[in-house]
């Protein structure tokens, strides 16, 4: 049975990962999967992640099986963070949440199911999109188009370019967008542009459909869902998917969501039944831990806050490390401008090499990247970032 199978080549983002661990260069940096690091290059467990598991442990009392939906509390917790309290409660039951492993399961469980809705439907994503949402998306069997999203030359939004895209979408197409900091490049939609894809979805009658995976490591937890919120304030119909990997530092305990706001309750209900049976059908229910503790945090006064003062810290991070790459690549007396690092948000940013100088970058200095020269920013650090600085103004002038 296996005797014809080819062996297929490592993930582009993951395959990085593994190269790094054997790499013996003791100044190797990973700039690869998007995964956040502190000063000290480690991806700690946060503090209220901490506290809420310490507390699980004392008082979870069975392990029986929960449901294909996950558990109830994370799902209105979660909910009211991506949506805010007072948008859940208006919404009512033309909302149905559900837990999810991790924003990739979550955004797998929303392509199966509208895969059951409307077989083969046209979703239009980003280009450039992160690399996993193809398979995610695609092999669920829906049909996969682009639109034109970031240019490579001015650093910026194609925003009148992807307008004309997908207007090109009608009723029963859907359109994926970024929540907030674009995976890969960064660039994120203002809101007088969300404004605009609201209007547009409205006038055109094609879905929504948005990938959060970074709430709170842009701007902050509500500016981040801006997008989200005006969406959802003004369509009839919408999909939301938000992962809790980054934010809660929960990537190994795939831990997300997966929201539908339909244009009626009737509508809500029967897709809170398809979407089970859709959840069954696949994983039968999500792993809970991960979501227990994210409940647990957002339900405690004391622990939600902590939470919050160290996602501030994060993004903080982030931003800090964003000015300082820009301020250590300008002392390299480059002819460049890299003051859109800056200006992007959230782990991303293209650094806007070749593919052939990546791979100089990883193999002559060990520091890893993307192809598409994508990198992480917080694997930056005071220790790290001139060497850095140093090794991409070497490629560059070569
Ligand atoms: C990334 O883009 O690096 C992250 O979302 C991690 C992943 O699974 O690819």
């Amino acid at each position: 049975m296996f005797e014809r199978l080819n062996p297929l080549s490592a993930d582009p983002i993951l395959g990085l990962m593994a190269a790094h661990r054997t790499d013996p260069n003791p100044r190797k940096i990973d700039l690869g999967v998007g995964v956040y690091k502190d000063e000290q290059g480690n991806t700690a467990v946060m503090r209220a992640v901490k506290a809420a598991e310490a507390r699980l442990l004392q008082n979870q009392t069975t392990k029986t099986y929960v449901s294909p939906a996950g558990s109830a509390a994370f799902n209105e917790r979660v909910a009211d963070l991506v949506l805010g309290t007072t948008l859940r409660h208006t919404l009512g039951d033309r909302r149905t949440t559900f837990q999810t492993p991790g924003g990739c399961g979550g955004l797998r469980l929303a392509a199966e199911f509208i895969q059951k809705v409307k077989p083969g439907s046209k979703i239009l994503v980003s280009d450039p999109t992160w690399a996993n949402h193809i398979p995610l998306l695609g092999e669920a069997g829906l049909q996969i188009e682009t639109y034109p999203y970031y240019d490579h030359n001015n650093h910026g939004i194609r925003f009148d370019a992807m307008m004309e895209q997908i207007s090109t979408a009608g009723a029963g197409d859907l359109v994926l967008l970024h929540g907030c900091c674009h995976n890969p490049c960064g660039a994120d939609l203002n809101q007088a542009q969300w404004q605009a894809v609201a209007e547009l979805a409205q006038r055109k009658g094609f879905t929504p459909f948005i990938d959060l995976a970074y709430q709170g490591l842009g701007d902050g937890l509500a500016d981040d869902s801006f997008g989200v919120r005006l969406l959802a304030e003004t369509l009839p119909e919408l999909i939301v998917v938000s992962s809790c990997s980054k934010n809660f530092g929960l990537y190994r305990e795939r831990t997300g969501s997966l929201t539908v706001i339909a244009d009626s309750s009737n509508a809500a209900r029967a897709a809170t039944s398809q979407i089970s049976a859709t959840a069954r059908g696949i994983y039968s229910m999500p792993p809970d831990h991960g979501a227990s503790v994210v409940a647990e945090i957002l339900a405690d006064t004391e622990l939600n806050q902590d939470w919050e003062l160290e996602l501030t810290e994060v993004r903080e991070r982030i931003n800090n490390l964003r000015s300082a790459l820009v301020v250590e690549l300008n002392k390299q007396g480059l002819d460049r401008d890299f003051s859109f690092i800056e200006q992007e948000k959230g782990m991303f940013s293209f650094l806007g090499l070749s593919a052939g100088q990546v791979h100089t970058l990883i193999n002559d200095y060990s520091i890893y990247l993307v192809d598409s020269s994508r990198i992480n920013i917080a694997g930056i650090n005071s220790s790290n970032i001139e060497y850095l600085a140093q090794s991409i103004a070497a490629v560059l002038k070569s």
